[in-house]
């Protein structure tokens, strides 16, 4: 099955592209990672992933034949990275959830916290230290991390290091953004509801214009030239598109629509439809469609029903998913995954950091909380997953939220009422 050959699919390595110091490549400069020519971990050929659930013996299996460490419990170890601003605050109260049931169900959870953020950042100009990635990589199942962003560090350089580094260098090439309506009054879409609003969206999370290619010429100068690259790979393109077409042959969603504006964008369009066409062959039950990123926004909004799963680059993903998470009653309620299947993963809230409400009990909780139910999915407790989409979708009937979504609650309440109704369940 695995085929230890298998080329890196990381776009530094072995490449002969010159990366810039832009502000998002500086990470891959000093990685480590340079001239390295295979990675640790064989990249398999076709995506082994189970949408429903995650194989954890698998995975420990694979590290194990790869030369990670022989764990032989069956814990699954977390890294906990609660970030900037708001981050710590939601973590705060996804971990309540997640603490709860790996002690009442024995999930075998086993967190280790890392405070990796701007502060540390500033004190000692590390944004993550020596070796962190490659442990992050060899002892983790999955990193359950808040957000990043500090006014202090305007370039983002830690961000940059820490969340881009960790997509980029643990290869998570799929960027999973559901968009569901947990409550009708959350809409903001007259006339759309629950049933209308429930789709899935598939980000390319490895390529496209944040690899960091391109650079400035006559910097400073009124003739100054800066290109951005944005790269697309067969690879990179074929592997994404293939992990929609299996999601949606898993979940028996009936359409897969692929997004971008290769009317325009003539070279990178044209490799993303003739690999989108080619993979939609072999899933001859799903209907398969293609739609320019500007007229999806619009269709998004004028009749979000008309999608089941999307699948876009990286760039037209980071757009169009905060407009998803608008249609889920605002940026607060949307949960991510960075997925590579079978190895260890990175889930977050889409939401940024938002520094201006920083410690002000006033962050909404739900979509870290909806972010640890969707790496508990990734880990294989479905059952647990839903029991916290259940007790989330009834405190927001109760309006026990945060003001973002019309409940009079901070933060902590907000948290302690989702609690509550997983424990009275
Ligand atoms: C996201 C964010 C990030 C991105 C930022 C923080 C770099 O907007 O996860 O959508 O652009 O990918
Ligand atoms: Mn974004």
């Amino acid at each position: 099955m695995l085929n230890p050959e298998t080329p890196t699919l990381d776009p530094f390595l072995g490449s002969n592209f010159i990366v810039h110091r832009s502000n998002f490549s500086l990470f891959l400069l000093s990685s480590g990672h340079q001239g390295k020519t295979r990675r640790r971990y064989p990249v398999p050929t076709q995506p082994r992933f189970n949408p429903d659930g995650y194989n954890a013996r698998r995975n420990h299996n694979d590290a194990c034949r790869n030369g990670a460490p022989n764990r032989s419990d069956m814990t699954k170890k977390i890294a906990v990275v609660p970030g900037d601003g708001i981050g710590p605050e939601v973590i705060r109260e996804g971990m309540k959830v997640l603490t709860y049931l790996n002690e009442s169900s024995k999930l075998g959870l086993q967190f280790t916290h890392f405070g990796w953020n701007a502060d540390t950042y500033l004190a000692t100009g590390i944004s993550m230290p020596a070796g962190a990635m490659d442990d992050i990589r060899t002892n983790y199942d999955a990193v359950f991390l808040g957000a990043y962003g500090d006014p202090r560090v305007p370039d983002m350089k830690h961000a940059a290091d820490i969340l881009l580094g960790m997509r980029f260098q643990l290869d998570l090439y799929v960027n999973y953004r559901p968009v569901k309506l947990l409550d009708e009054r959350l809409s903001p879409l007259k006339g759309k509801g629950k049933k209308e609003i429930d789709l899935v969206i598939f980000r390319e999370n490895t390529e496209g214009a944040y690899v960091g290619m391109g650079g400035n010429f006559k910097k400073g100068t009124p003739d100054e030239i800066a290109i951005q690259e944005d790269v697309s790979s067969r690879r990179g393109v074929e592997r994404i598109i293939r992990y929609a077409f299996e999601y949606a042959r898993k979940t028996g969603r009936k359409s897969v629509c692929m997004s971008d504006k290769n009317n325009v964008m003539r070279f990178g369009g044209d490799l993303w439809l003739r690999t989108f066409e080619s993979v939609a062959s072999e899933y001859p039950e799903i209907e398969h469609f293609h739609m320019f990123v500007d007229a999806l926004t619009m269709q998004m909004v004028r009749a979000p029903e008309m999608f089941d799963v999307i699948v876009t680059n990286n760039m037209f993903g980071d757009i169009v998913t905060d407009l998803g998470a608008a249609l889920q009653g605002g940026l607060g309620m949307a949960a991510s995954g960075n997925i590579h299947p079978n190895r260890v993963s990175l889930f977050e809230p889409i939401h940024g950091s938002a520094p201006k409400y920083a410690g002000k009990d006033h962050a909404n909780p739900i979509g870290a909380v909806l972010t640890a139910a969707m790496m508990l999915e990734f880990l294989g407790f479905t059952a647990e997953a839903t029991r916290i989409e259940a007790a989330v979708t009834k405190a927001i009937a109760a309006n026990e939220t945060t003001s973002d979504i019309g409940g009079p609650l901070g933060t902590i309440a907000a948290g302690d009422a989702i609690l509550r109704h997983l424990q009275t369940a």
